[in-house]
């Protein structure tokens, strides 16, 4: 986004003065991952609340990459619990360095994340940062809990997504006011923008996993079902299917298999479960754009707005 190429190269910036260290192997893995781009929509959210709401000190900067952190650090740990083997066109830190050296390394960048934001002075971006960065936590072990559970209700799947994703979305834009010092009806609504950005974009990262393709996402497709991790787009194929789809999606669920696989995909994609996810993207997305009535009209407000259609159009 051309409007803030120059800021997101500030950000840039301070990511790799941030990720230095002596020792050589957290030097390799973090700028491993980190180089390998990703779309870095946490700090844009950071930078873009910012701008809209007029401040623009550089304290922005090394906030939006304090965010871009804890991202990298949740997914660092995220790759080794769903033992998966692409990220951003590359393969896994934990399939090139082991799953010891990528927990590791996690820790090392949550926690220099904990030191930028110390750097900051500013009791509340460390409040916000460290009540999400703790949901987030609470929103993987759920999820971990919820595994394999065929019968796992929508409400629960919506929670765990709430936490695990949404959250820091949510802390993203939140931080924009903060940074601001906006009134407190401002900051909410902020928060309401990304806490709806975050669950429209896991929507529709869920679906990728079952219509995506892996060039494209950077990922690869299927994971989810293979691990029996049970998204909107399988509770919802079970709803619409035939009793004998139904079983069969159950006995992947349970058992994490991958045998039928295509037939999965196939049954997930005719009973319009796809549709129906990106349907509640879509619907998520439309609260996120309601929030930001709160906001004047200008350049970054539109960015915000568009925010909100990529999410859920998005491929990658
Ligand atoms: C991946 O997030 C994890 C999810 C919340 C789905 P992104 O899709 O933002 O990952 P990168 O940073 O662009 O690689
Ligand atoms: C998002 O969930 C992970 C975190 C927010 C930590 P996923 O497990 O669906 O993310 P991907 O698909 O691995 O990027
Ligand atoms: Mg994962
Ligand atoms: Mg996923």
């Amino acid at each position: 986004m051309s409007l803030m190429a120059a800021d997101m190269r500030e950000v840039d910036g301070v990511i790799q003065r941030r990720l230095a260290s002596e020792v050589a192997l957290i030097d390799q893995i973090s700028h491993y991952i980190i180089g390998a781009g990703g779309k870095r929509i946490r700090p844009l959210l950071v930078l873009l609340f910012s701008s809209a709401l007029g401040f623009n000190g550089r304290e922005r900067f090394e906030l939006a990459a304090t965010v871009e952190f804890i991202h990298t650090a949740t997914l660092l740990h995220d790759d080794v619990v769903d033992e998966s083997g692409m990220r951003r066109g590359r393969e896994t830190a934990n399939a090139l360095f082991g799953n010891a050296a990528s927990v590791l390394v996690g820790d090392f960048v949550y926690s220099r994340a904990f030191q930028m934001m110390v750097s900051l002075n500013r009791m509340r971006v460390l409040e916000v940062l460290a009540d999400a960065t703790n949901v987030i936590a609470e929103g993987e072990v759920l999820q971990l809990m919820n595994m394999h559970d065929p019968d796992l209700a929508v409400e629960d799947y919506l929670r765990v997504i709430r936490y695990k994703t949404a959250k820091l979305f949510e802390a993203s834009a939140r931080l924009g006011a903060v940074l601001a010092e906006s009134d407190l009806a401002v900051e909410e609504a902020c928060a309401d923008y990304g806490r709806s950005l975050g669950t429209a974009f896991q929507l529709v990262d869920d679906l990728l996993d079952y219509e995506g393709s892996s060039s494209e996402m950077g990922k690869n497709v299927g994971d989810d079902l293979r691990e029996g991790k049970p998204t909107l787009p399988l509770l919802l194929a079970m709803e619409r299917g035939t009793a004998a789809e139904r079983d069969l999606i159950r006995h992947a669920i349970e058992h994490g298999e991958v045998a039928r696989l295509a037939e999965i995909v196939e049954i997930v994609r005719r009973t319009g479960a796809i549709g129906a996810t990106r349907d509640a993207a879509r619907l998520e997305a439309a609260k996120a754009r309601a929030s930001l009535s709160l906001l004047s009209a200008s350049p970054y407000r539109d960015a915000l707005l568009d925010l909100c259609e990529r999410a859920v159009d998005r491929s990658s």
